[in-house]
């Protein structure tokens, strides 16, 4: 790229950080010779029809059924094209791929929390590796944050509730700078980062290096025991709850006849606000768990969920959880 001595634009680390500079350079290109075009066609018009005489009176003008089409339709044809090419782009970016690397991302005034599903936790830097795309999952513990990292052209909002999603592929290795970019309070200005983006086998060895608590989802196995969930969600199905093996990506039905895929956020709100959303055939009889777990420990619930979403149920007999009273969470 060609150096100039101020950067207009942050550097292009992600894979699609190009083409959000390609639209990015084409509304500025359009407003700048929109902003010409109109300043010429003023001065010249203020120069051709300028008042020669004090007693001069301006000519009555009759309408130009050519030019007002050709106003409306280009104009309408160019901000079409805006439209359409900015909402692909949105789209691209805000819909994960599949195979994506999850990493699970927690705010709260003021810092950012990750944790990756091998278990490995970190705060106000992550570490991922280049050339693979990266999907995150972010909530917050407390008001609205900004998730913003110049270099791969991310910024989504994260909002208290709900899980949202974006992802990047980080195309160079390096460090990058991470941002807060809501107004969250005194700190906001410090709620900073880096993304550590490393090659493949040093990212490899990143990983062995770290962890020790075990994978996300087996803390959420182990969670899910110490809060008693196991006594009503058997996975024999003589339980009082639904039966979670399997439930995950499926369609579930509702009391009042509604449906849903189970997902993230459907999970989240079932241990929120069980009332929520009452599973046909069952009783609105689960507690909440508000205030009992945290976001980090909800995510490891969802993980854990999320892992035996693809055993059938029945078949998960063999690691069926005895429903016995088990000990209060710790902490
Ligand atoms: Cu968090 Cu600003």
């Amino acid at each position: 790229m060609m150096q100039v001595p101020v950067p207009f634009s942050p550097e292009q680390a992600s894979s699609y950080s190009g083409q959000v500079d390609a639209l990015y350079g084409f509304l500025c290109a359009l407003t700048f010779l929109v902003g010409i075009v109109i300043s010429l066609v003023i001065i010249y018009f203020a120069i051709k029809y300028r008042r020669r005489e004090e007693t001069e009176v301006g000519k009555p003008i009759e309408g130009s059924t050519k030019l007002e089409l050709a106003w409306s339709i280009i104009p309408f044809c160019i901000s079409m094209g805006i439209f359409v090419w900015g909402a692909s782009l949105y789209y691209k970016m805000y819909h994960a791929p599949g195979e994506a690397l999850e990493v699970y991302v927690v705010a709260k005034q003021w810092m950012w929390k990750f944790q990756h599903l091998d278990g490995q936790r970190e705060i106000n830097e992550l570490h991922v590796p280049v050339g693979r795309k990266v999907k995150l999952m972010l909530t917050t513990e407390d008001v609205i944050h900004s998730f913003f990292v110049p270099a791969f052209r991310v910024k989504l909002d994260v909002v208290p509730g709900k899980y949202s999603t974006i992802w990047f592929e980080p195309t160079k290795a390096g460090r990058y700078h991470l941002f807060c970019a809501e107004y969250c309070g005194t700190s906001h200005s410090g709620m900073i980062g880096w993304i550590d983006v490393m090659e493949a086998a040093e990212y490899q060895s990143w990983l062995s290096g770290g962890a020790g608590e075990g994978s996300l989802a087996s803390s959420g196995e182990k969670l899910f025991q110490q809060l008693a969930c196991n006594t009503c969600h058997r996975s024999d199905a003589q339980g009082r709850g639904p039966v979670l093996e399997g439930v995950f990506g499926k369609e579930v039905q509702f009391q009042d006849g509604q449906r849903l895929i189970a997902d993230e956020s459907y999970i989240r709100e079932s241990i929120i606000t069980p009332r929520a959303k009452v599973v046909a055939g069952f009783q609105p009889i689960m507690p909440t768990f508000q205030g009992q777990v945290s976001e980090e420990q909800l995510l490891q619930l969802v993980a854990y969920i999320k892992s035996i979403g693809s055993k059938s149920p029945g078949a998960a007999s063999t690691n069926a959880q005895p429903a016995k009273p088990v000990a209060p969470p710790q902490q």
